[in-house]
């Protein structure tokens, strides 16, 4: 088969990585990719929210199918696109990436489906939005409900920073349209989860659970990024809860998009707060999470291009997945001065090295090539991932891959998977 993967970043090389081992695979393309996915297959240079270029692309070079790694061709339509030009793709419908791209939408679900979730109200008028939020007198989190990166939401500890937030969103649109609308909602208090599914409109088959590292600085302090490292399996996920969570949340969201006529296909990401009350939803995801991704399909076994085509295909029951057992830990390395301004085109050196290492991948994420060097292009820069017998094993394997990898004013936490040894 002829594949066309969408994205450019570290999970799309780990997807890219992934697909290449399908028996299936014949070429394998990836618009626009990074230097990491052109040593797998080839990149082309289509940005990934060029819906035209995109579907003429996959006409012309024959594209049998396609999978859409990030969110905004997700949110913009380009499977529906691809479907009305007769390609299969793997990932939701415009209409069902809503569950993501619109967090209005995903409350009204989870409450017309019993969904737990924090309380939270929605509001499209500042003045209003400003009045409730004086009103209270507990912790708020303020959350723009369009796509901000991942970086749309603000947890205040009193209503005066939550009504800066809520100005920074609403009136200096820090997020453009993105921040049209808020949800005001409780902060709840647990450690938290990334639960991902595959979904195939009615089948659910959960893969093994994942945590990220969502704030910049160590000791989850300082302002949220994309995400600073990940782990796979979160020891805290026992059997029962991860009953629990697909009885309680994820049937219920597969259910409910159907019953509001948005079937929903592709990895469903159910991001959590594991609370003394049970698990809560924070935020749905209608892709694969960055960086959980890396440490996932590192456990992986067997062929994910054929699991994408039994979800498209509606047969997602007839699969069965093989997991590694042993714990994965990936390591995001970011340029300094990440999530705010920093600077590019910083010369990357050791990273061959560290990919020889045994149980090691780099996946590159923010890369490129500038006089024949691989240098920095991005904020979230490459992404070390581990496996080790024990999580203790993998997180220093990641580290001590990570200690061969050089570049000026490189930044990484040094306390990813601390939580998973304690
Ligand atoms: P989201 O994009 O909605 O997952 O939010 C990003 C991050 O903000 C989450 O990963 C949490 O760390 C935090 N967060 C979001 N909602 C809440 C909440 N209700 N209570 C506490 N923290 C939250
Ligand atoms: N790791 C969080 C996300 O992918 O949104």
């Amino acid at each position: 088969m002829n594949v066309l993967l969408v994205g450019g970043g570290g999970r799309e090389h780990a997807i890219a990585w992934k697909l290449r081992q399908s028996k299936k695979m014949a070429r394998l393309y990836i618009a626009p990719g990074n230097p990491g996915t052109a040593k797998i297959g080839t990149n082309v240079d289509i940005s990934d929210t060029d819906l035209d270029g995109i579907v003429q692309f996959a006409r012309n070079q024959q594209i049998d199918f396609a999978v859409i790694g990030p969110e905004d061709p997700l949110s913009a339509g380009l499977v529906d696109r691809l479907a009305a030009a007769g390609i299969r793709a793997f990932g939701p419908s415009k209409e069902a990436a809503q569950l993501e791209a619109d967090k209005s939408f995903a409350k009204h679900i989870m409450r017309a489906n019993s969904i737990p979730t924090a309380e939270s109200r929605v509001f499209s008028d500042y003045e209003d939005a400003k009045a409730y939020i004086a009103s209270r007198d507990e912790p708020v989190v303020i959350k723009a409900s369009g796509l901000a990166k991942g970086k749309g939401v603000f947890v205040c500890e009193d209503p005066a920073d939550g009504i800066l937030a809520a100005e920074k969103i609403m009136v200096n649109r820090i997020f453009g349209s993105a921040g049209g609308k808020i949800i005001v909602e409780d902060k709840l208090l647990g450690q938290e989860v990334s639960i991902l599914a595959f979904v195939d409109g009615r089948n659910i088959y959960v893969m093994e659970s994942a945590q990220d590292h969502k704030p910049i600085g160590e000791g989850d302090t300082g302002p949220n990024t994309g995400g600073m490292g990940a782990y796979s399996p979160a020891p805290i996920v026992t059997d029962a809860l991860m009953d629990q969570i697909i009885r309680e949340i994820l049937v219920p969201t597969v259910d409910g998009m159907n019953r509001n006529d948005t079937p929903y296909k592709g990895v469903l990401y159910a991001g959590l707060m594991i609370t003394q009350g049970g698990p809560r939803v924070l935020e749905y995801n209608a892709r694969f999470g960055d960086p959980e991704t890396q440490p996932i399909l590192m456990r992986m076994k067997g062929d994910l291009l054929e699991v994408m085509e039994a979800v498209c295909d509606g047969r997602l029951s007839e699969v069965e997945i093989q997991w590694d057992q042993r714990p994965a830990v990936c390591v995001v390395m970011a340029s300094g001065g990440y999530p705010d301004a920093y600077e590019k085109g910083k010369k990357i050196s050791g990273l061959d090295e560290a990919a020889r290492m045994k149980d090691v991948m780099v996946f590159q994420a923010g890369t490129a090539y500038k006089d024949g060097h691989l240098v920095t292009a991005g904020g979230r820069a490459l992404n070390v991932t581990a496996i080790g017998d024990t999580i203790a094993q993998a997180k220093a394997r990641a580290y001590e891959a990570v200690d061969q990898i050089h570049f000026d004013g490189a930044y990484y936490r040094r306390d990813i998977a601390d939580k998973a040894l304690r």
